[in-house]
This record gives structure tokens, C-alpha cells and sequence, in this order.
């Protein structure tokens, strides 16, 4: 009797849970999903170094030194940083060779993050920011070498519409680097970061950005992103060669790669 109580209890709170996210990415989905990823993102600019840091334990450094190495290798000269956000994989970037890095967002409060941090390091002769959409570029045809993407293409609007953008602005022979997460599909990762995304996540970026729908959003996107082969595919199917990815920390994010 107590236990039935108990598991009827227990589907009361997942949900409730459940609907709570459905509601938040509901409001986030749908047309006008391009404004409210730009106010969400507004919102929570100001806090969004230190969550991102403590809620991945520091991994996400590692994901980027990844991405880095990849840059390296292709050696650009140019590249785009896509939903740039606070600007941390730009400002890596200028580990590299590279002589213009340009960092665009729509969110001006997550660029003006970046802009302070970029004049402190003295990097703004190579590293300029600027407020663009993802999906409507301002570049002409064929300027960059290299375009990468962390974190954002879940975000946007329309995806195909924004790969095929960026692939526009790419030299032909250019790369695309995604870093994206992704969701581990073997035991036990994937038990311990289901209870992660839809327990830990939601309770402390609500708390620490006083945001709610931020860090209810983010597991649900990334729940509903075509990830590991069904991206290649996309990116493919806008016309990337030589597609391939790469699965970091069990799966919990990867690494997308294509050529213009
Ligand atoms: C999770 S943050 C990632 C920021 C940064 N790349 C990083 O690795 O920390 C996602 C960023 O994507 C931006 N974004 C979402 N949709 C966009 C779009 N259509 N065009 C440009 N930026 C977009 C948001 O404003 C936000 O700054």
C-alpha cells in the first residue's frame, strides 16, 4: 500500500516535471524562437561564464582544447565564430595562427561579456564582435577559412537554413567545426546524465541565474537535437563534404567536422 502510494506520488512529481519542461520549451519553440533564445540569453549573460564552468565541472575547457587542436591542424587565417556568446572558443582560437577572428551573436548582453574580456586580454586587434544572426549572415560569399559553432546550433531557428549560411561564408576547401552536446548512450553515463540534466542542472541554473526556463531548456534541446550521424546527415544534406564527428566524455558532447 505504501510503496503503490509512493510510485503514484513519484509520477506525480515526474510529471508535473515533465509538463513544466514541455511548457518552457514550448514557449522557446516555434517561430518565434530566434527572440526568445536572444532574451533568454540576455538574461542570463552576466552569470554565464561561472554556470557554465561549475555545472560541467570544468569539462567544457577540455571539449574547446579539442576544438583548438582541430583549428590548428587546418592552420586558417580567418575564422568565424558563430553564437560566440561570452567569446571563450574566439579567444582560444587565437592560440592558433589565425589573423582575424570575428565572433557573432545574437545576444548583445552575452557579446558585451565577450568585448570586456577580449579588451582585457589585449586580443581586440584580432577578435572583433559583432550582433548577427546565425541565419542571415552580413558577409560576403566565400570570406572565411574556418567557421565553428559551440553550443549554438542547437539553438537555432532553423537548422538547415543556418548550416547553410555559414556554409555560404565559407572559402570552398574551408572547414566547419560543431561542438555540440550530445546524449551517451551506454550504462551507465546515460543513467547518471539523465538524472544530471533533469535533476542538478535545472535546480542550480535556476537558482544561480534566477532564470528558470534557461537551464530547464538546455536538457530538453539537446534531448530533441539530431546528434552523432543524424547531424553529419543534415550537414550533408546541405552540401558539407567529408562529414564526419567525433564523441567526447561518452558521449555527452561531440564534435561535428565538414568541408566547403
Ligand atoms: C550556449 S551559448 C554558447 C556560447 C559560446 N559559443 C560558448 O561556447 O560558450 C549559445 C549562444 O548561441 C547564441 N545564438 C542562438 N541562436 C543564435 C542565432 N540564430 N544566431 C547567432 N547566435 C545565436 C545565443 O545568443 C548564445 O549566446
Amino acid at each position: 500500500m505504501l510503496n503503490t502510494k509512493k510510485h503514484y506520488l513519484r509520477s506525480i512529481i515526474y510529471n508535473k516535471t515533465m509538463i513544466e519542461n514541455q511548457e518552457h520549451l514550448d514557449k522557446l519553440e516555434g517561430k518565434d524562437k530566434r527572440e526568445k533564445v536572444e532574451n533568454m540569453f540576455d538574461n542570463i549573460a552576466n552569470n554565464y561564464d561561472f554556470l557554465n564552468h561549475f555545472l560541467s565541472f570544468g569539462i567544457d575547457y577540455y571539449w574547446r582544447n579539442k576544438v583548438l587542436n582541430i583549428i590548428k591542424s587546418h592552420d586558417p587565417k580567418s575564422i568565424l565564430d558563430i553564437a560566440t556568446g561570452t567569446g571563450d572558443l574566439a579567444i582560444l582560437a587565437s592560440k592558433s595562427n589565425a589573423e582575424r577572428i570575428v565572433g557573432i551573436d545574437i545576444s548583445q548582453n552575452m557579446l558585451n561579456v565577450g568585448i570586456k574580456k577580449i579588451e582585457k586580454k589585449g586580443l581586440d586587434n584580432l577578435i572583433t564582435m559583432q550582433q548577427e544572426d546565425s541565419e542571415d549572415l552580413s558577409f560576403d560569399d566565400n570570406t572565411f577559412d574556418l567557421a565553428m559553432v559551440a553550443f549554438g546550433v542547437r539553438n537555432f531557428e532553423n537548422l538547415e537554413k543556418g548550416l547553410g549560411e555559414i556554409k555560404r561564408v565559407i572559402k570552398p576547401g574551408g572547414i566547419l567545426i560543431v561542438l555540440e552536446f550530445s546524449q551517451p548512450r551506454s550504462f551507465p553515463m546515460k543513467q547518471l546524465y539523465a538524472f544530471y540534466s533533469n535533476n542538478i542542472l535545472p535546480t542550480f541554473g535556476k537558482i544561480i541565474s534566477n532564470d528558470a526556463s534557461a537551464y530547464t531548456y538546455l536538457p530538453e534541446s539537446v534531448k530533441r537535437f539530431p546528434a552523432f550521424s543524424d547531424f553529419t546527415k543534415i550537414m550533408d544534406s546541405v552540401g558539407f563534404k567529408n562529414t564526419s564527428y567525433k564523441s567526447l566524455t561518452s558521449g555527452i558532447s561531440s564534435i561535428y567536422i565538414g568541408e566547403k
